[in-house]
């Protein structure tokens, strides 16, 4: 009997995804005898509009090293889910639908924090789901790592890295924003591995007097140029008390964009250091995975087709103390992983002498 496996990839994309349901997919065709793999388009848009495409194995060869995703992927906010809109269309109804239209076995889905509430949405409606923990932002509950976090650190770090001789050669403070709204994971490394001299996150406010005296105490001992590495969801600690709404608004009132262009304005007056802002922004989700990522996306692949050969559904694949395992869907969904302030690595880094902002 064929074992029909339906795949969709959802939320912002990331280096490692075609790895991982190329790891599925070769894994499957080993592993099971008759297997059938449906690609849905564009994540859950596909499964509540019935977009679809019956793959050949050949579409799973040569995109180990692909950025991107060959399925497309999109955005659909949990919370709309079980709204009916405009469309008048009942997504839930529709996905479970399509599930039963496209005669499928199990449905794999790519995703981080957003994706992963919806999976088990899905699974409690009671279709066979299994989980694979993707993020740039290394935010997911219950996962020592996502896939797309290394390879996102190694092109942040190369941004810090190449800031570094410019920030060098004109004695300038550099802010360089790195991805992670609610979590910063991606900061706090790539800051690590680039040797930031001040490290901002999201969890941990910071005080802009603190960061620009740790500016002018480099300048005394002779070091002209900081480099700050900051989340573009790092806040000060009055910000921290408003709501992510007001936040942003009391920002845009003052003339600011992001609170690094806030924070730039702020230092250049403080210290009378000349200060530049710099976004890598998109180009951290961007061209091929890196080889730890390659390796990662292959074993939570490879892990993916045993579970569904063993029919065990209602699970995502994760990573804890370099092995891989699983948790149950209805254990993580809804959670974050966020970066505690007593975290190994924030003491690591404080004993290197980075500020947090936090501390004088
Ligand atoms: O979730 C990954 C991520 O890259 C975040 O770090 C970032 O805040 C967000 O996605 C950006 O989303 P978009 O691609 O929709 O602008």
């Amino acid at each position: 009997m064929t074992i029909r496996i339906g795949m969709l990839t959802s939320g912002g994309d990331c280096p490692g995804l075609n790895a991982v349901i190329r790891g599925v997919a070769k894994a499957a065709y080993e592993l099971m005898d008759d297997v059938e793999i449906i690609g849905i388009i564009d994540g859950y848009r596909g499964l509540i509009h019935g977009e679809y495409k019956v793959m050949k194995q050949s579409d799973f060869s040569g995109i180990l090293t692909l950025g991107g995703t060959i399925l497309g992927t999109s955005r659909q906010p949990f919370k709309q889910m079980r709204v009916i809109g405009e469309d008048n269309i009942d997504k839930v109804k529709n996905m479970k639908e399509n599930y039963k239209k496209m005669k499928l076995d199990c449905l794999l889905i790519l995703g981080g924090n957003g994706t992963h509430k919806t999976a088990a949405l899905l699974a409690e409606e009671g279709l066979n789901v299994i989980g694979l923990p993707k993020t740039i932002d290394n935010d997911l509950y219950g996962t020592d790592v996502t896939f797309g976090f290394h390879s996102a650190m190694n092109i942040a770090t190369d941004a810090i890295d190449k800031i570094h001789t410019t920030a060098a050669s004109h004695g300038r403070v550099m802010l360089v924003e790195i991805m992670g709204n609610k979590s910063g994971w991606l900061t706090l490394y790539a800051g690590i591995a680039g040797g930031a001299d001040i490290i901002l996150l999201p969890e941990l406010p910071f005080d802009s007097d603190i960061v620009a005296k740790a500016v002018n105490k480099r300048a005394e001992s002779g070091k002209a140029f900081s480099i700050i590495a900051v989340a573009e969801g790092a806040m000060d600690q009055k910000e921290a008390k408003m709501k992510r709404k007001d936040r942003i608004k009391a920002r845009t009132d003052q003339g600011f964009r992001t609170i690094s262009d806030k924070l730039a304005s702020y230092i250049e007056q403080k210290t009378g250091c000349e200060t530049r802002v710099v976004v890598p922004g998109h180009l951290q989700r961007g061209g091929a995975p890196s080889a730890y990522d390659r390796v990662l996306s292959t074993q939570f692949g490879v892990y993916a087709a045993k579970l569904i050969k063993e029919r065990k559904f209602g699970v995502t694949v994760a990573m804890k103390n370099g092995i891989v395992t699983q948790n149950y869907l209805t254990d993580i969904a809804g959670k974050s992983k966020l970066v505690s302030p007593d975290d190994q690595m924030i003491e690591v880094a404080r004993s290197m002498g980075v500020s947090f902002g936090d501390k004088a």
